[in-house]
């Protein structure tokens, strides 16, 4: 009997575990007609809505508290990510559980969970390669399926207005379409796996000096054609279910209640029909945030929970508008998927294919910006002695922190000294929380002996300039690597490499001609010493499989063919704005309304003030181009181990042709970039990235290619007519290797 019963459960468990609808670890649904997929997404959601009662809608409009499994009695519920949100089981409506993800999935050493350490999304950005954002997106998207989740809470494309902003390896470069395109493949990924994408933080959030209290001023044309082209674009390209707002304001008001950015374009003007769902913390209203356009109210339920049942009760806020709020989050779910493909996680995350994918990602992304006398590739085989100096290079890399920081596996390579009592920092948070810099166990000194078995390979720490010159003396080559700590919830002061790090290369260099600096830095730095070195490669934060791709790259395994999707500028003086706006403002405490919980940010709380953007639509490049600025190095920049040659430019209003030549000796990946210059009549900088494409040529190999112009691309936007339009006049395109150097023009009337 008892074995009878047995083998009964065992037939029926893995039944029970396909049926659709059956959220994980939730009670299986009753049949409504709404699990018929082959209805339209808005039509299921509203069939669902018409079942729902008052309580059940309210639920479902905030979180369920953040930062693990709080809520009381239902803990085990939440799968520990930094948003949970309970479903509605007896509709077949599964949680939602969200997960911050911007560089791979965090959070997982709490519950001993491995996720793949992406190199960082500037990284992804500067491969200038939709379909490696396509794998990043799938990299997260299926890790993400595989612990549990069904919505990514990553997908920043805040612009790089403020290289100095502690979030910009979150990001995806200061250029808007490069920026919008990929974001757009990499949310497509995530979605694709029936996972919901988000894309954030909307908008203008391009600082976290004061992001929780300071005022960005914009016009709206300039905001338009820079900061919320990148959003538009990701958007269009993806259909990501949920916008997150962000922190700071708007014009006054602030961005998760501001009826211009969520109402008027979001929702009005770019069609969108996905949520909108508050920063954490970064709601400040009932009826005004209600009213202006936010679906939902994370991590919490201060607005949203019971004061907002309250202000629909007295029809302050209609019950029509409650009921957009959970059509938008409902239909996004039937539309992505996660009702007819619940999670439910079989098998563990793909260490082998993640391992591959990241390094993929990060070979492609890692910029080699001079190679003086050829030093580069390194000859493995030739080399008899190597200085391995700084940034922990024995064991790892570095990675960012703040609430992208994802855990390393078996914890941070270089572990931090104990916190006195009291005072730990919060764990897998990195530096945010005041924890250390969190390093991945991925070790360029390890690698570098692989590659060069024959070579004495010696590590000095670099704490000693002194020693560590005297190592990179005694070496045929020093490989010196240097590091920024970057971090949510505060910017680097200055551009400078902190801990004396300039001082060290310049030591190392002055003791080695043949002295290579590897950057770990969160974006653009200074380097004061460039002149003096033979090697410079950017490797951003390059993930787990970092020392992998550095190694690949330093000793020619594989020819590198990234460029900068951010300008580097020689110092603080020549950007727009030579100290951060804010930056020296001293914490005072909170004003009523002011954002609580994370958004307070890492400094405490500093008075209300303005960001006045006075450059305009002059960011990165643009600035650079109009103020006849000369960049340390310019946007679009990369070097390669072989060389390329441009010719025969044909252009039309919709498409350039040209001839790209392999003139070198290896085989190598070119990024050819179209940059346009718009009729005097549209006031625009100089010119703008309107287009580009990846061409992989043998050596010798010439290949004619076309780039696709969109209109959008070449447009302006006009505020009187709230519309795109394209001028009457000449349209002058430039193409070649760089925002620098573009031998080929050609002028098209329209
Ligand atoms: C960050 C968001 C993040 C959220 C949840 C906030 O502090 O700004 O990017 O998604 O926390 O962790």
């Amino acid at each position: 009997m008892c074995k009878r019963f047995l083998a009964l459960v065992l037939f029926c468990l893995p039944v029970a575990a396909q049926q659709p609808g059956r959220g994980f670890g939730q009670p299986q649904p009753p049949a409504g007609p709404w699990i018929n997929a082959d209805l339209p997404p808005d039509q299921r959601a509203d069939m669902v809505i018409a079942q729902m009662t008052f309580d059940e809608k309210i639920q479902l409009v905030h979180g369920a508290g953040g930062f693990g499994p709080q809520a009381a009695g239902q803990a085990n519920r939440s799968n520990g990510g930094a948003g949970w949100i309970p479903g509605i089981p007896r509709l077949g409506i599964p949680d939602l559980n969200m997960a911050d993800s911007a560089v791979g999935v965090t959070r997982g050493a709490q519950r001993s969970r491995y996720s793949t350490g992406l190199p960082s999304a500037l990284g992804a950005a500067a491969t200038w390669d939709l379909e490696l954002a396509y794998l990043y997106g799938n990299v997260i998207g299926r890790e993400l399926r595989d612990q549990g989740y069904n919505m990514s809470i990553g997908g920043g494309v805040n612009i790089t207005r403020e290289p100095r902003n502690g979030r910009n390896f979150e990001y995806l470069g200061e250029d808007p379409i490069l920026a919008g395109k990929t974001i757009g493949q990499l949310m497509k990924a995530v979605q694709d796996q029936h996972v919901l994408g988000d894309i954030k933080h909307y908008a203008l959030n391009d600082q976290e000096t004061g992001r929780n209290i300071g005022n960005v001023i914009l016009d709206k044309r300039v905001a338009r054609e820079s900061d919320l082209l990148a959003f538009e674009i990701g958007l269009r390209d993806s259909q990501a279910a949920g916008v997150m707002c962000s922190y700071n304001k708007y014009a006054g008001d602030w961005a998760c209640e501001n009826d211009y950015l969520l109402n008027q374009l979001l929702k009005k003007s770019w069609g969108f029909k996905g949520w909108v769902m508050s920063d954490w913390g970064g709601t400040h209203s009932t009826n005004k945030a209600a009213q202006a356009g936010l679906d939902q109210e994370m991590p919490g339920s201060q607005y949203f929970g019971d004061a907002l049942k309250k202000a629909v009760d007295s029809n302050e806020v209609p019950m029509a508008r409650l009921n957009d709020m959970c059509h938008r989050i409902l239909r996004s779910m039937f539309a992505v998927g996660v009702v007819d493909h619940p999670v439910t996680p079989t098998r563990v995350v793909d260490v082998f294919k993640g391992l591959e994918d990241a390094q993929k990602i990060a070979e492609a992304g890692i910029v080699l910006l001079r190679n003086a006398n050829r030093t580069l590739p390194l000859n493995g085989a030739a080399v008899k002695s190597i200085a391995v100096i700084g940034s922990h290079a024995d064991v790892g890399v570095l990675s960012g922190g703040g609430s992208a920081q994802v855990d390393p596996p078996g914890g941070n390579a270089v572990p931090p000294p104990p916190a006195p009592a009291g005072q730990g920092g919060r764990g897998g948070m990195g530096m945010m929380f005041g924890g250390a810099p969190v390093y991945f166990p991925s070790s360029p000194l390890k690698m570098i002996r692989a590659k060069a078995p024959k070579a004495k390979v010696e590590y000095n720490a670099g704490t000693d300039a002194t020693a560590a010159a005297a190592l990179a003396r005694a070496s045929e080559v020093a490989i010196v690597f240097v590091n920024q700590p970057m971090s949510e919830g505060r910017d680097a002061r200055t551009l400078s490499l902190p801990d004396n790090q300039d001082a060290l290369v310049s030591a190392v260099a002055t003791a080695n001609p043949k002295t290579i600096v590897v950057l770990e830095t969160g974006g653009p730095v200074s380097m004061p010493w460039a002149g003096n070195v033979a090697g410079i490669l950017e490797s951003w934060y390059p993930g787990i499989s970092g020392a992998q791709a550095i190694a690949n790259i330093l000793f020619g395994d594989v020819n590198p063919s990234a460029k900068l999707p951010v300008t580097f500028a020689k110092s603080e003086a020549d950007l727009p704005h030579p100290a951060i706006p804010g930056i020296d403002l001293q914490p005072v405490p909170p004003p009523a309304g002011a954002a609580g919980g994370r958004g307070m940010g890492g400094r405490g709380m500093i008075p209300p003030f303005d960001i006045p953007y006075t450059e305009g639509l002059k960011v990165g490049y643009k600035w650079f181009d109009a103020e006849n600025k000369e960049p340390l190095f310019p946007f679009g920049f990369g070097l390669s181990y072989t060389t390329f040659a441009y010719s025969d430019l044909k252009a039309s209003a919709d498409s350039v042709t040209f001839t790209v030549k392999n003139s070198g000796t290896r085989e190598g990946v070119e990024t050819a970039q179209v940059y346009c210059s718009l009729p005097a009549a549209a006031a625009e900088p100089p010119k703008r990235l309107v287009g580009w494409t990846k061409v992989s040529l043998k050596p010798g190999e010439s290949k004619r290619v076309t780039v696709k112009i969109e209109a959008l691309f070449v447009s302006v936007f006009n505020v009187d007519k709230d519309g795109w339009e394209k001028l009457a006049g000449e349209y002058k395109f430039a193409v070649g290797g760089s925002s620098r150097s573009l031998p080929l023009t050609a002028t098209v009337k329209n």
